[in-house]
């Protein structure tokens, strides 16, 4: 629209056909006024110069092809104190993460504007019902965890939820009609991501009618932009919060305020910090924490050769590149702001990935095409990682913080989802001597649920159970909240 106010019409679409993009208006006469204006807006969203250096660099000159890893190293990542890590170091981290959510330093960060496409569940992916028992939603459980955290630290927890286009009003109103989940509704701050078009191998951008171009999500590393352009950091700065707790909507075993990693973060003065799990085994599906030059990177499976996900240490036998990223990052408030205002220099690069893409043939009849037929672009929040100073990764438990509903059924699934969360809660409760009987791989024969406001973490859990007198009976059904 901004495009708009300083453009006229007419000279948008002149400027679409200088671009080598005039089929866009293909239509335009046909159109009601309604849809021009539909068509015109979409139209000025978009970067022309942008696409076409897209189509230049990553479509024509194969850009993933250039990438050369001969001085990749693996990333030093701090070791959990159970496995060798320095116990003091990790006690005092904790103390500082404590310290600044006491002083209100703190805000929560969900990304939730991807299209969840894997899943296939119709609707926001935070409104997929998530828990064994209750069936609370994803947004639930991550509202419930913020509360109680804010309620351990006598601190309130501002909440940013970045959402889509098109799920922000599906989204914004699944919190009203929930009450916000008895969060003060200023405390709950959404924001929309910006968007992208689709481009054809020809990098022609695709409509997915005659009145509308077919626009997507920019990716999670849109979210260093949405966060400055909608104001939410101005909103931060005023309320004097500094530090900024990253998670994605899909993960509720996340520990989406962690004292430690934010102590960490803070004790290291780092302006991006990382959460990594040890990689199950070498083909493992993540990314890998690395270094190359001086600089920290995150190289994608599917871009590291498989001989290299496979190299081991001589001394351990263990995988050489084994720190997995989990998408869990804490994030410092000025250095988004830097990141969003800066030039091309420190600009996130475009990823591409090839799609099906609804669309419509010449004559403006639509299109379902059953293979890719399209281009997609989007920006990942990891490639922030190099333009950071002091980057930390930090090691967790993977069955602490990671469990990602993705897909319908199978790895990562909602049921693999939640016999995490069940295992998890029965970690919690034989902690403290509740004796649930569990198979070899600690899952209990029964489902029931520990609610955040009871135990969202095994520090919180363990003062609710020294609370509770007589000790909780566990069994089929029971709701510890
Ligand atoms: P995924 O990479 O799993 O993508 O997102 P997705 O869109 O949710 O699911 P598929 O690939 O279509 O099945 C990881 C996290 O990043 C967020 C998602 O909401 C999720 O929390 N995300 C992704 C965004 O916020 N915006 C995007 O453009 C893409």
């Amino acid at each position: 629209m901004k495009l708009l106010d300083s453009m006229s019409s007419a000279e948008l679409i002149e400027s679409y056909r200088t671009a080598g993009q005039g089929h866009v208006f293909a239509f335009f006469d046909q159109l009601s006024e309604c849809e021009q204006q539909q068509l015109l807006s979409e139209a000025a969203e978009i970067d022309l110069h942008e696409i076409a250096t897209l189509k230049k660099e990553l479509i024509d000159g194969d850009g993933a092809a250039a990438m050369d890893y001969s001085d990749l190293e693996p990333s030093p990542f701090e070791a959990r104190p159970e496995k060798g890590g320095d116990a003091d170091a990790w006690a005092e981290a904790e103390r500082l993460g404590e310290q600044a959510l006491r002083a209100g330093r703190v805000a929560a960060f969900t990304v939730a504007g991807g299209q969840g496409t894997r899943l296939g569940f119709d609707g926001p992916k935070g409104t997929f019902p998530i828990t064994p028992v209750r069936r609370a939603t994803l947004f639930q459980v991550f509202a419930e965890k913020i509360t109680a955290a804010a309620k351990r630290y006598g601190t309130s927890i501002p909440w940013l939820i970045m959402t889509s286009h098109q799920n922000h009003e599906a989204t914004v109103s699944f919190f009203a009609d929930n009450a916000h989940f008895g969060l003060e509704e200023t405390q709950v701050r959404f924001f929309r991501q910006g968007r992208m078009p689709a481009v054809n191998r020809e990098g022609r951008i695709m409509l997915s009618s005659r009145s509308s171009i077919a626009m997507s999500p920019d990716g999670h590393g849109g979210s260093l932009r949405a966060l400055d352009r909608s104001g939410a950091l101005a909103q931060l700065e005023a309320e004097g919060i500094d530090t900024i707790s990253y998670f994605q909507v899909d993960n509720p075993l996340v520990r989406c305020i962690d004292p430690a990693f934010i102590g960490w973060h803070l004790k290291s003065k780092s302006e991006m910090s990382s959460k990594m799990v040890p990689k199950a085994y070498a083909e493992e599906k993540v990314g890998h924490f690395c270094i190359q030059g001086d600089r920290a990177v995150v190289v994608e499976y599917s871009d590291l050769p498989a001989a290299m996900q496979a190299e081991t240490d001589s001394a351990t036998g263990a995988l050489r590149f084994i720190a997995g990223s989990i998408a869990i990052h804490v994030l410092d408030r000025n250095f988004v702001k830097r990141l969003a205002g800066a030039g091309p220099e420190a600009a996130l690069p475009f990823h591409l990935a090839h799609k099906k893409i609804p669309t419509v043939d010449g004559a403006g009849d639509s299109v379902s095409p059953t293979e890719p037929n399209g281009i997609k672009f989007e920006m990942f929040v990891f490639d922030a990682l190099p333009f950071a100073q002091n980057p930390i990764v930090i090691e967790t438990l993977r069955e602490n913080d990671f469990s990602p509903v993705k897909n319908a059924t199978g790895i990562d699934s909602a049921d693999s989802c939640r016999a995490d969360l069940l295992r998890q809660y029965t970690r919690w409760a034989n902690v403290n001597g509740a004796a649930v009987a569990t198979d070899e791989t600690g899952s209990p024969s029964f489902d029931y649920e520990v609610c955040p406001s009871y135990g969202y973490d095994e520090n919180s859990f363990t003062a609710s159970w020294a609370n509770t007198s007589p000790p909780p009976l566990i069994s089929a059904g029971t709701l510890l909240g």
